[in-house]
């Protein structure tokens, strides 16, 4: 096989000094579980967000589960969403044993379609999860405005929006609570992590609980000079919470963060110049009334098939990736509750278009150049 001249990974953290320094500040010290550092992230990550309250976490998916088990969300109850997410935003609905009530999406920004989960409200429902999909910040005034109405908890999935702001207002604020994710490939990252944004104390309270068994005490509690050994178990929690080597790195990343989503959006708005030229895509989007961040950025490829333009992408030495298949095609929720192809067909036709392109702070704009090239080769071969 002919080797590839050039290959450009999908993604990749951008990682430095301080990160590795204030690593090994904490190996160092001694204490590596959830402590003090896990608290001065929190604390500062709350500031940022300009929230009342931030728990940290082990992952998005636990914030979005802790959020809903927290609320007494469960058996018998509906939460709305999007099917065109990952996983996990509608897993853990079914882990609290509620139904996920998928609605379709909006043509332009490939988020919730308000109007549609309007109509999806049962009196069964209890919660919407708006995801701000690729970093685009959902239509929070059309989805409140009906949560609002109908008493529902207004949980955004803000794993791709950190940063991002809706009227002015930040990601993480807009509803009742927020779940971010610092998984390895985003915007800004601990490896694996995620924060709970809330307004009410009460809230914050029982996540704070929930993620470490549903102890009374948290480790640093028992253990400090000050501590004691005894703790109330009050419920069966679960075990995710943030560790202090993670809250370093997050730490130093959120110091960055600006200055990461700066450089993102200087390569989006390369890739939509370049891409205006060459044609045969339907670009991303950035509505008026937004400053919306680049955790990704999806074109609709127009002039060949989806699949083969990221195989021929891939042969290039370019790897692209699939945001999202929608939910309701995967066979858990299609043989669970009898989803078919047709039933959110904007979503369905995304889907069969969508394809990321590379994109993370270190690509530069030679790597931009260099993945509008190959699509260049890839589109002249069709010609
Ligand atoms: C939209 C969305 N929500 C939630 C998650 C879960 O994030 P985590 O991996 O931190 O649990 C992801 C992960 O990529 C995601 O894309």
């Amino acid at each position: 096989m002919k080797a590839l001249k050039q290959y450009i990974p999908f993604c990749r953290a951008s990682i430095g000094k301080r990160e590795l320094a204030a690593v090994a500040r904490v190996l160092r010290s001694g204490w590596l579980t959830t402590g003090p550092r896990t608290a001065e992230f929190e604390e500062k990550f709350r500031r940022y967000v300009g929230a009342n309250h931030a728990v940290a976490l082990s992952s998005c998916t636990a914030a979005l589960h802790i959020a809903l088990a927290a609320k007494n969300i469960g058996r018998g109850e509906e939460v709305i969403t999007t099917p065109f997410t990952f996983a996990s935003t509608a897993n853990v609905v079914e882990h609290v044993g509620a139904k996920p009530m998928f609605c379709d999406i909006e043509e332009d920004t490939f988020n919730i379609d308000a109007a549609l989960a309007k109509e999806a409200v049962s009196e069964k429902t209890r919660a919407v999860i708006p995801v701000h999909y690729a970093g685009h910040p959902c239509d929070m005034n059309a989805v409140n405005a009906f949560a609002k109405r109908d008493g529902l908890f207004v949980l955004e999935d803000a794993a791709h929006a950190v940063g991002a702001k809706y009227e002015n207002k930040n990601v993480g604020i807009l509803g009742d609570a927020a779940a971010f994710s610092f998984y390895a490939t985003k915007n800004m990252t601990t490896g694996e992590g995620g924060m709970l944004t809330c307004a009410d104390g009460a809230l914050a309270e029982r996540a704070k609980r929930l993620r470490l068994h549903g102890l009374s005490k948290d480790a640093l509690k028992r253990y400090d000079k000050k501590g004691s050994w005894y703790y109330d178990l009050t419920e069966a929690g679960f075990k995710c919470n943030m560790t202090d080597v993670q809250a370093a790195l997050g730490l130093v990343q959120l110091e960055r963060l600006r200055q990461f989503n700066r450089e993102r959006a200087r390569l989006a708005a390369l890739y939509s110049e370049l891409l205006g030229d060459v044609g045969g895509f339907t670009l991303p989007v950035e509505r008026k009334n937004v400053e919306r961040v680049w955790h990704l950025y999806p074109v609709l490829v127009e002039f060949m098939e989806r699949g083969r333009f990221v195989e021929e992408m891939a042969a290039e030495g370019v790897a692209c990736s699939v945001h999202f298949i929608p939910l309701h095609l995967q066979p858990f929720y299609a043989k669970k509750y009898g989803y078919r192809r047709g039933d959110f067909p904007v979503a369905e036709r995304v889907y069969d278009r969508v394809a990321s392109l590379p994109l993370y702070p270190t690509l530069g704009e030679a790597g931009v150049r260099k993945v509008v090239g190959a699509i260049k080769r890839v589109k002249r071969r069709r010609a």
